[in-house]
């Protein structure tokens, strides 16, 4: 099984970045501790501050891979373009956050990007990745 997790804007800057709502971890550290959970799993990683990037990265393994695991960061109230990137291919997608977008800003309550995915994952830290995880191991598992 392959999964492919994508983070948008900024988090890159993860462990640096408002650490008390975000943590004080970086992700490359945190994605060590989530690949040795799924050692039957091949997890790969891509991160971009680009809208643009992370579409193409959609479209390169949305017909091949089995899921993919999205925090497209503040793109998630802002871009129909990555919607449809989402809607175009066949691979599932789950939405995934860190911090709890519904006790936020009211700017955070809407996704562009729910109606498309498989389902919504936040405000668990950087668990929510893992559980993210987990619910498309489960669905690999239904096919
Ligand atoms: C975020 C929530 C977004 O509203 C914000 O713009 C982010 C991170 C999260 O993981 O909690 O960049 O997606």
């Amino acid at each position: 099984m392959k999964i492919l997790v994508i983070n948008g804007p900024n988090l890159n800057l993860l462990g640096v970045r408002e650490p008390g709502i975000y943590g004080s971890r970086g992700f490359e550290d945190y994605l060590t501790e989530l690949k040795s959970k799924f050692p039957q799993v091949e997890i790969d990683y891509f991160q971009s501050n680009h809208e643009g990037s992370i579409i193409d990265k959609i479209h390169e393994v949305g017909f091949s891979i089995d899921g993919i695991v999205l925090n497209a960061g503040a793109y998630t109230h802002t871009s129909l373009a990555i919607a449809d990137a989402i809607s175009a291919v066949k691979t599932p997608v789950i939405e995934v956050h860190i911090s709890n977008v519904h006790k936020r800003e009211e700017f955070r309550h809407h996704s562009f990007l729910s109606p498309v995915c498989v389902g919504v994952i936040c405000g668990f830290g950087l668990d929510s990745y893992r559980l993210g995880v987990e619910a498309l191991i489960d669905m690999n598992k239904q096919k």
